[in-house]
């Protein structure tokens, strides 16, 4: 086994911006990335055992949820018990699924970057007019649709084909779309998994190794692809914001500094939900920019201030949330931002950690976002008794923990003591 040097798994790292004819960000390059979060639409609170003897409130919400995800969400469900291994019936033929499911993940990003699924959002074209309206080749295209049908993307009427309910998500224009996150989550993402196996020698992220510089330097260096990473982890923010919005840490907050807070999608999802509510919103210097922007509709409800998280956290909160941020970074540095959060707040205020939170067994899948953590940014995902230790260490008692109904995402609320 030999390691793999710099030079021998470095990809391409800048990508020409493919312009579309049919605009409304589509044909985006395909270097672009986002971090692995899968949205869901519905929360479900429920009953659980926590550290402190309190309890968590039942509640359920699944409203805007389809049949499929409520389907997907209760076979998900904590009260099921741990999910199984998947049953494999032909093995041969499962290495090969496995093996090959990166031409699932890039026909997908095809019908964005190409604008195909946008082309589609008026009804069934003809592969013809498709391809003249996404500037491609027709009988290449012709082949793309076919494998975007028998991955469920599309349906075709003859030589028509129109979207799915799944495809829909790959519009820029519908709400809960997907297409950003894909578009980043196929490019560069995929490309910093070129350097797996140098990750997993030396425990360092793979994005590093791929792009010779870690994934936040390259954010401050190329504006358009942060704006991109903003939007992508807005458009997928969505079952974290639920947890939040719902705790009811929320109701006897004052001023809420959203450490890490992007974009300021979060933020303005508090303040349309808390009429009562402040928000601060901390995060880089270029980043704060574009949540000022986002939230000028709040007026003095909403301010923003640029800070390296790592070096301070501004005070001036009574509830801080780490939103997707602490599992972004090994214990060290985890611990190094909690020191700083806690140094800005005062005892008994509140700081919601969301994300993160690893259940072993529950679901399968949660293996494979610890391990994307390591690949991009060298984050992880830890235990609850893991999270404990990390909070107590900085001066904060953990409270309580929720989860998602999907297990997807989790709430740990704590205090300053
Ligand atoms: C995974 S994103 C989460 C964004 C948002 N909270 C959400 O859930 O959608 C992590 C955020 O941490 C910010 N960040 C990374 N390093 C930082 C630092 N040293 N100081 C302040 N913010 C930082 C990034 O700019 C990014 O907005």
């Amino acid at each position: 086994m030999h390691s793999l040097t710099n030079s021998q798994i470095r990809v391409r790292a800048s990508g020409k911006r493919a312009t579309s004819p049919l605009g409304c960000g589509t044909g985006v390059p395909s270097e672009r990335f986002p971090l692995e979060l899968l949205p869901t639409s519905s929360v479900r609170w429920y009953r659980m055992a926590v550290p402190t003897n309190s309890t968590v409130q039942v509640s359920e919400k699944l409203a805007a949820a389809s049949i499929q995800d409520r389907d997907a969400m209760n076979s998900a469900s904590p009260l099921a018990g741990p999910p199984e291994s998947p049953s494999v019936s032909d093995p041969a033929h499962h290495i090969r699924e496995l093996v090959t499911g990166y031409r699932r993940a890039k026909v997908t990003a095809l019908a964005v970057d190409l604008g195909i699924a946008d082309a589609l959002k008026d009804g069934p074209l003809h592969v013809d007019e498709l391809a003249v309206r996404c500037q491609t080749h027709p009988s290449a295209t012709g082949r793309l649709l076919e494998s975007l049908l028998e991955v469920g993307l599309v349906t075709r009427t003859g030589d028509n084909y129109s979207l799915t309910p799944a495809g829909e998500l790959l519009r820029c224009d519908v709400p809960g779309s997907l297409s950003r996150w894909t578009t980043m989550s196929a490019g560069m993402q995929y490309a910093a998994w070129e350097g797996s196996a140098h990750a997993i020698r030396t425990g360092l992220p793979a994005f590093d190794a791929v792009f010779e510089t870690s994934f936040w330097q390259h954010l401050a260096s190329r504006p358009d692809a942060a704006a991109d990473f903003d939007a992508a982890m807005a458009d997928s923010v969505t079952e974290s914001c639920e947890l939040i919005t719902q705790d009811p840490a929320l109701r006897g907050a004052t001023v809420v500094a959203d450490i890490g807070g992007g974009n300021g999608k979060l933020a303005s999802t508090m303040l349309d939900t808390h009429p009562h509510l402040s928000v601060l919103v901390v995060d880089l210097p270029g980043v704060v920019e574009r949540a000022a922007r986002a939230l000028t509709r709040f007026g003095e409800r909403a301010r923003v201030e640029g800070a390296d998280f790592l070096t301070r956290v501004p005070t001036g909160g009574d509830t801080y949330v780490l939103c997707r941020v602490l599992s972004d970074w090994d214990d060290t540095h985890a611990a190094i931002l909690l020191d700083n959060c806690r140094a800005a707040m005062r005892e008994g205020d509140a700081l919601l950690v969301v994300g993160g939170l690893r259940r072993p067994g529950q679901p399968a899948a949660r293996g494979l976002l610890d391990l994307h953590l390591l690949m991009i940014i060298g984050g992880r995902e830890r235990t609850e008794a893991e999270t404990a230790d990390l909070l107590a260490s900085a001066g904060f008692r953990l409270d309580r923990v929720e989860h998602s109904l999907s297990e997807r995402t989790s709430l740990v609320a704590a205090t300053a003591v």
